[in-house]
């Protein structure tokens, strides 16, 4: 695992962005991983920044989302659907064709993630996989507790997480209490990993995270990313203040 620790959350933004525009330059065809969140909202900015000034073009990548809240249809303001589609997608080049975003309200759930895990495999693999991370832990929503082994699933929000969320809602009684999400196992199948984390209240996940290489467990699913050979870390000073 490789950590770089910069200045603050701009600079993690600009080199997450870098390291991305890298890769689309080197593979036009590139099947970028993405997360949603806060922490990411900089590095969109930047690549659509390089979109526009430097022309770096999405017409042939591929973008596979992590999570979808259960419930919330591609219209609602705060699903994953509108927030990539307003935070990033509508300011590209991108085919919507070519972006996946579990489906949020399914005719069977059980069948959305087996299609959507099947569409990893047949679509991937995720050349460069981005991920925020909980203060708990997860990634995507794997929450505590997530088996290792799991691939897309339907998964009950910890009401941490759900509180930590509440502000992109009217109020915390709108977040939905069920989300889809990839499983620990479809992140691992990536060919390279990059999570970013910034500010203070990352302080103590990042710590963890540093210190679970002896101890992978369930608890903390960000600890299986020890298992994967190609992760890297970018946080800022806050984030890295307790390590
Ligand atoms: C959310 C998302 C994750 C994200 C995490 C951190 O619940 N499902 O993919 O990485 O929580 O969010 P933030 O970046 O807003 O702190």
């Amino acid at each position: 695992m490789k950590v770089i620790v910069l200045d603050n959350y701009d600079e993690v933004s600009k080199e997450a962005a870098r390291l991305v525009e890298e890769k689309i330059l080197a593979d036009d065809e590139l099947v970028l991983g993405l997360a949603t969140g806060s922490t990411p909202l900089g590095l969109y900015e930047n690549l659509i920044k390089g979109h526009k000034t430097r022309g770096i073009s999405f017409k042939n990548v591929k973008t596979i989302n992590l999570d979808e809240y259960l419930g919330l249809d591609n219209n609602h303001p705060a699903s994953y659907h509108a927030f990539m589609f307003e935070t990033f997608f509508k300011h590209i080049d991108i085919e919507l064709t070519n972006t996946y975003i579990p489906d949020g309200v399914p005719k069977s759930a059980e069948e959305e993630c087996a299609c959507y895990e099947g569409m990893i495999d047949h679509v991937g693999p995720v050349n460069l996989q981005l991920l925020g991370i909980g203060t708990n832990g997860h990634i995507g929503f794997n929450e505590p507790g997530t088996d290792p082994n799991s691939l897309t699933h339907v998964v009950e929000l910890k009401e941490s997480t759900r509180e930590n969320n509440a502000h992109f809602f009217q109020s915390i009684d709108e977040v939905p209490k069920h989300a889809i999400t990839i499983g620990i196992q479809s992140i691992l199948k990536s060919e390279q990993i990059i999570l970013l984390a910034s500010g203070k209240n990352k302080a103590n996940a990042v710590k963890t995270l540093l210190e679970s290489k002896e101890k992978v467990n369930p608890d903390f699913p960000a600890s299986y990313l020890w298992t994967h050979d190609d992760v890297t870390i970018i946080v800022d000073k806050d984030a890295y203040s307790i390590v």
